[in-house]
């Protein structure tokens, strides 16, 4: 019977390149699932970007796809790029597109959720002694500014040919991304760090000095500043002095790779990209895995996470939001894995993991 009342959400698919169609069809079956169970009408859409919009209309993000993602509840994107376009210029090259669509849709705000899953401790690479109390941090990643968007090109410089990227921030810029952060801190466990590279950055020295001016509106979180290469280093030698994170585009990228490999796999983090209106973009941090793809061979779990953001950020459905999360828990602690976490021994497939994961479910 047809259900009046039954809640519908458009969502865009950017399946991309790679494993980006294995693992975005993981999640649109769990998400349909999900959807019968919770009473949720999902109506996907996908549209064509990167490697895969290159092949078909010569460019990697077509207009037709910011405008489907532009009028869509919220968007689910799987991955893009790979060796067959790597020679390509810096404007056509399928890694632009994902830069485009994260300005089309004022994405500024990169949330990146990296715990340790007590069944995958044994997947640290870090000892045991460091972990013993787990860790679970969130990475606040400013997400359209930075040295991503700024000034490039080629010049004539002192030696001859050169090249070069600008770093810019606004304090518009910093400050929406710190009231994100402080937002975030106060409702998890109120400690917030904030990583930049103030000791020989200008940009730094202004995201620092706006943080700390912000701080004072939120006496309820405790604020400290950290230097990026020491960030990497506090990342292994001691995960669990950290609650969220704040800090540039290019830093978080960067960090947020670092802090994947210490939940065990990158295969495992899922992020959120959102604007004002919060209803966002979904992507697993991982790339799109050339060397695997089309071999079922990904983990989906990334990517399902990131269904499960969609949920929670976007929708606002707690309930199936968590569902999805204690389905993917309940997974891993009966020891189930895919290759990327399984050191050689039995692995699942990408589908079969998505067939565990909803039969849970
Ligand atoms: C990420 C990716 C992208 C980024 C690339 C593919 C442009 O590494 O989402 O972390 O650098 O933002
Ligand atoms: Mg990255």
């Amino acid at each position: 019977m047809y259900e009046v009342n039954m809640k519908k959400y458009k969502i865009g698919l950017l399946k991309g390149d790679g494993i980006g169609p294995e693992i975005v069809e993981s999640a649109v079956r769990v998400l349909e699932v999900v959807g019968k169970k919770f009473d949720l009408d999902f109506a996907f859409t996908p549209y064509l970007i990167g490697g895969a919009a290159i092949d078909a209309c010569g460019e990697p993000l077509p207009k037709e796809t910011v405008e489907g993602c532009l009028n869509s509840d919220s968007v689910l994107l799987g991955a893009v790029g790979g060796p067959k376009w790597d020679t390509l210029p810096g404007n056509l090259r399928p890694e632009k597109a994902l830069l485009g669509i994260r300005a089309a849709m004022g994405l500024f705000t990169n949330l990146r959720p990296a715990k340790l899953y007590p069944a995958l401790k044994g997947e640290c690479p870090l000892r045991e002694d460091i972990v013993q109390n787990g860790f679970d941090i969130m990475i606040v990643r400013e997400l359209t500014g930075g040295i991503y968007f700024g000034e490039r090109g080629y010049r004539e410089g002192k030696y001859g040919e050169e090249a070069y990227d600008t770093e810019a921030y606004s304090r518009m810029e910093i400050e929406r991304i710190a009231r994100v952060a402080f937002e975030t801190a106060k409702k998890r466990r109120k400690k917030l760090i904030s990583i930049d590279k103030a000791n020989v950055l200008e940009t730094s020295r202004l995201w620092r000095k706006i943080v700390h001016e912000l701080a004072s509106e939120y006496p309820d979180v405790e604020v400290s500043d950290m230097l990026v290469d020491n960030a990497a280093m506090q990342l292994v030698r001691n995960p669990s002095q950290f609650d969220v994170i704040v800090t540039s585009n290019m830093f978080g990228d960067i960090l947020s790779d670092e802090a994947s490999q210490i939940t065990g796999s990158i295969g495992m983090l899922p992020s959120a990209s959102l604007n004002e209106g919060k209803r966002g973009l979904y992507e697993p941090i991982h790339g799109s895995a050339p060397d695997i793809a089309g071999q079922n061979k990904a983990n989906p779990i990334a990517t399902i996470l990131s269904a499960a953001m969609m949920l929670l950020y976007a929708f606002d459905e707690v309930e199936a939001s968590d569902a999805i999360v204690r389905a993917v828990d309940k997974v891993l602690d009966a020891g189930y894995r895919t290759a990327d976490l399984a050191h050689g021994g039995a692995a699942l497939s990408c589908t079969e993991m998505t067939d565990k994961i909803i039969e849970v479910l």
